[in-house]
């Protein structure tokens, strides 16, 4: 608080507190749709001032920001800001008070102004604090009265923060192993506020003038383009950057740094430009053309130009995510940006491309539409996930990305299936709960959820919806139901005079209307799928002619026994658009079902019905009777009978159905026998996946004789497909994918060819001190091969060390912690939580590689339990790393014992981990493990003995 107050200000500010507060809380209540108490942020320090106005966590309603004026001083050596942000506001109700977020910002001096600049009192104003809700609240002695506009004018300053959000510092080293500074931010979702005081909330959108001050060795960039940069003296420079559109807090951005672009401009006219460290600069061009061919399908997609002159893309060094879409400046780790043609993999560049698929589509989908509040995330998540697909497939159809879009469908249903999901849309008000919507519910089930409905309405249908959605929406804030209303034709009168966005009744009928059969209501659909957590199982059965169906909650560490069962099924119901294909005819049948028990009719002919094509719908199915056994015949038989995507499907189904004890084990391993003939590599790899997947989990218990007979089995079953692969880096996208992993399969089960080639080829490259240049699709294997001897380990760590690519430094890192000494991985843990070698961007990434190794398992959770209190101060309960580190360092837990270790070290942590989702999550993949364990190790044992002799 400004110390030179008066006393009288401060009465009449006490006096008037009290009576504000009460008809102040009544506006926010209406405002918030929520039932979750205001929970703060554990300790963010302090205690809120007596007379704070507001007891709520989102700010009122009434006082709304339209245009910031942010000027910025950051001072990269001594890691401080300063800063003053001048914010004309609307007022809607007459108030005494302005509240806005802050957070951790020295507040220096407060005015308020009238619509002339005048201001409102000589005394600098009161601020008071709230530091539980990030908020401040300036005070005014005179009414600001309604339909007024004011000017909020601020002087604050901050510190460069340590970590990954706000205003933060960021540091890379030269070739020359010389240091450098830079700055960049990160606001999304509610870090803004620790940058500049702000209305930090997705729906208070505003323009913003940028103003930053640097020195002349360094750059500035921010969402628009430098207007004029005025020298203010020989150290001194001043950018000042063109207005942005109209948008929301968690968009801003700016970064200071001396990084050098590569530049284009898309067939529009946007001028994209590729930032990174100098000597990175051979690592952009790739990233270029995808930005601008990407740029440019939207454009036509979306049917929407992209509304800024340009977009800038830069790698910062140290970043905690995968990328963040500011507005015109989309900001990336560099492994999500950078990609070096000689040492990069067919992976690391499908990466690249879908991260810029992502991000840009954000520029319509979050930035130029977002949504009202963060309980609708997937607004933005799961449009982005999804859109990366669409536009890659549009935009590299070499890289067959649609190859992959069942895998996000797989992990949305592997986090479903628990009880511990949640819907779509939830609510979520403190920060902690809004940084955890950003999980695979939001992402992926958004992405499968919209393919679904994709598939349902036809793909015209679909674009020419979210069309209008997008028009409608331009510079605002939607809720699902507008996104509906405008997937469902439900024009209003002024859509159909402007003719263009609204699909008439004639389009419509061709589509979804006609799968339905009659009027549908979309909105109830939608709502099954977006209200309602966890995916449907439709157990469906032969009667005569007629298929029968039933559906119910699919859920994997619950079995039908257990008590609990029938209330977790209570009250679940959806409308699902089912599809199915039969023996006896090659149309895909379509039927909504919208109750619990329904038919069909399939005809007496069909030999084997397979029910949800290419698995376009999000449900899973059990075939009673004879129907898993005629698929398993029809696969063996003629599996080209079904496309790659059925077969694939059913694998995943077979293999998600032995966890809940509807189908055998054996019999879901007799389902994949056929699969030495598959000739595509995506149900292949489904099929290796479970039981790659199956051997990391046994190879950690005492079970060795079933170990090491599966691993007899698999090399066996797939001798063909490992014999068939070539060392090298040849032939399209999926086969180098395929051959990636099946070697590293190979290697990791012993197996003597793959080992042998692993090291003469790793010989080789260590004679060469590391300037051979390896198969990219096969370095990390042949790494992890060679990290097993000491001078092998010791080298990679000093190639670590030396490496101008962090894609490179990847394959290390992994290659180290895949090592069997004990020492060897305690010192990787010790480097990353030093955070000099291996940075603290790197460190959950680390720590679970270190877990999946069965040698290491337990260090990483005791790394884990040590560390807690440190790691969460700083990294942020429920930020990406803590969340990883609490599913990952548990993930290949299957005991009872582990299960309860588990528990009492979070019981420990109750206050932290009892605001966190993740905790309740890693407790159910366990539980669903030890489950495993008990119905199915006795089975896949006796299936072996049968198979192997
Ligand atoms: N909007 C997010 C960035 C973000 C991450 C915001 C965490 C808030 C918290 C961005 O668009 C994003 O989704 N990034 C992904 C990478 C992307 C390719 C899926 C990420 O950071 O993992
Ligand atoms: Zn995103």
């Amino acid at each position: 608080m400004s110390s030179n107050m008066s006393v009288v200000t401060l009465l009449t500010l006490s006096l008037l507190a009290a009576m504000f507060r009460s008809s102040s809380a009544h506006q926010a209540s209406s405002s918030s749709s929520s039932s979750i108490g205001p929970l703060g942020e554990a300790s963010t320090g302090g205690a809120a001032d007596p007379a704070f106005p507001w007891s709520h966590l989102r700010l009122p309603s009434y006082i709304v920001p339209v245009h910031y004026e942010l000027r910025l001083h950051p001072n990269l050596t001594a890691l401080t800001v300063s800063g003053s942000v001048r914010v004309q506001v609307e007022v809607q109700n007459d108030t005494n008070w302005v509240v806005l977020h802050s957070k951790a910002l020295n507040i220096s001096n407060a005015m308020l102004l009238d619509h002339s600049m005048a201001a409102l009192s000589e005394q600098v104003l009161p601020v008071l604090h709230h530091p539980g809700h990030e908020q401040v609240a300036v005070f005014s002695p005179r009414v600001l009265s309604s339909g007024h506009t004011y000017f909020l004018h601020l002087q604050f300053g901050a510190e460069l923060t340590e970590g990954f959000y706000g205003f933060y510092k960021s540091s890379y080293k030269t070739g020359a192993g010389e240091t450098r500074v830079l700055a960049s931010t990160h606001f999304e979702p509610t870090s803004a506020r620790k940058a500049f005081p702000c209305f930090d909330e997705p729906s208070f959108k505003a323009n913003y003038t940028v103003t930053i001050r640097r020195s002349p060795e360094h750059i500035a960039l921010s969402n628009m383009p430098i207007e004029k940069t005025v020298r203010l003296n020989e150290d001194l420079m001043e950018d000042h950057f063109a207005t942005s559109v109209k948008m929301s807090t968690y968009l801003v951005a700016f970064v200071i740094c001396d990084f050098r672009s590569v530049s284009a401009t898309t067939s529009s006219g946007v001028k994209v430009s590729i930032y990174a460290a100098p000597e990175k600069m051979h690592q952009t061009h790739y990233a270029l053309e995808v930005a601008v061919k990407t740029l440019d399908f939207y454009e036509k997609y979306f049917n929407i130009n992209y509304p800024l002159p340009k977009q800038d893309l830069i790698a910062i060094p140290d970043f905690e995510s995968g990328a963040m879409e500011n507005w015109g400046l989309t900001t990336y780790r560099e492994t999500s940006l950078l990609y070096d043609p000689r040492s990069s993999s067919a992976r690391d560049k499908l990466w690249v491309t879908m991260v810029i698929a992502h991000e840009l589509a954000h520029q319509w989908f979050g930035n130029l539409v977002t949504m009202v509040w963060w309980n609708d995330i997937w607004l933005n998540e799961g449009f982005a996930r999804y859109m990366e697909y669409i536009a890659v497939e549009a935009t590299y159809p070499e890289l067959h990305v649609e190859e992959y879009l069942l895998n996000v469908c797989f992990a949305a249903v592997g986090r479903d299936s628990l009880n511990s999901s949640r819907p779509i849309s939830s609510a979520a008000e403190n920060p902690t709960q809004i940084r955890e919507m950003f999980d695979t519910v939001s992402y992926d089930k958004g992405a499968c959820v919209l393919h679904m409905l994709r598939h349902f309405l036809t793909d015209e249908v679909f674009q020419s919806g979210i069309v209008r959605y997008l028009r409608k929406f331009s510079y605002s804030n939607a809720h699902n139901q507008d996104l509906w209303d405008s997937l469902a034709n439900t024009c209003s009168e002024e859509d159909f005079t402007s003719g263009k966005f609204c699909y008439n009744d004639r389009q419509a009928s061709k589509n979804a209307y006609l799968f339905a059969g009659e009027h549908l209501n979309l909105t109830a659909m939608m709502n099954t799928w977006t209200l309602q957590k966890g995916v449907p199982l439709v157990t469906v059965a032969r009667e005569g002619s007629r298929l029968l169906l039933k559906q119910e909650r699919f859920l994997k560490a619950v079995l039908p026994s257990d008590p609990v069962w029938a209330t977790l099924q209570q009250g679940y119901l959806w409308h699902i658009p089912l599809t199915f294909k039969t023996s006896s005819s090659s149309t895909v049948h379509r039927h909504l079902m919208v109750t619990k028990t329904d038919s069909v009719d399939v005809g007496d002919q069909a030999s084997w019905v397979k029910v949800n094509t290419d698995m376009a719908g999000y449900y899973l199915v059990h075939y009673e009777g004879r129907g898993w056994d005629q698929l398993t015949q029809l696969l063996r038989e003629n599996h080209t009978a079904l496309s790659y995507h059925d077969r694939t499907h059913l694998i995943h189904n077979a293999f998600q159905l032995i966890v809940t004890g509807k189908l055998s084990m054996g019999r879901a391993l007799d389902l994949i026998g056929y699969l030495p003939s598959e000739t595509h590599t995506v149900p292949l790899l489904e099929g290796l996946g479970f039981l790659g997947a199956y051997y990391r989990m046994l190879e950690k218990t005492a079970e060795h004789d079933v170990t090491q007979k599966l691993r007899t089995y698999i090399l066996r079953f797939f001798g063909d497909v490992i014999d068939r692969q070539t060392w090298e880096d040849k032939g399209s996208v999926s086969e180098r994918h395929l051959r990636s992993e099946v070697i590293s399969l190979a290697c990791d089960l012993g197996h003597a060819p793959c080992l042998r080639q692993a090291n003469r080829r790793f010989a080789d490259w260590l004679h060469s001190e590391g300037t051979l240049s390896l198969p990219a699709d096969l370095t990390e294997t042949i790494y992890s091969v060679g990290a097993q001897d000491e001078r092998g380990w010791e080298f990679l760590l000093h190639t670590y060390t030396a490496s101008p690519s962090e894609t490179h430094k990847h394959k290390i890192l992994s290659a180290m912690g895949s090592s069997r000494d004990r020492n060897k991985l305690s010192r990787l843990l010790e480097m990353a939580l030093e955070g000099e070698v291996i940075r603290n961007q790197d460190l959950s990434t680390l720590v679970y590689l270190v877990a999946r190794n069965p040698h290491g398992q337990q260090l990483a959770w005791a790394f884990f339990k040590k560390n807690w209190g440190f790691l969460v101060q700083k990294f942020q309960l429920s930020s990406f790393c803590i969340r990883s580190l609490i599913v990952g360092t548990t993930a290949w837990f299957s005991s009872a014992e582990e299960l309860s270790d588990m528990r009492s070290f979070f019981q420990s942590i109750e206050e932290q981990a009892s605001q966190l989702r993740s905790t309740q999550v890693a407790l159910d993949n366990v539980q669903k493990n030890v489950l495993w364990m008990e119905m199915n190790l006795g089975p896949l044992r006796d299936w072996l003995n049968r198979h192997i002799h």
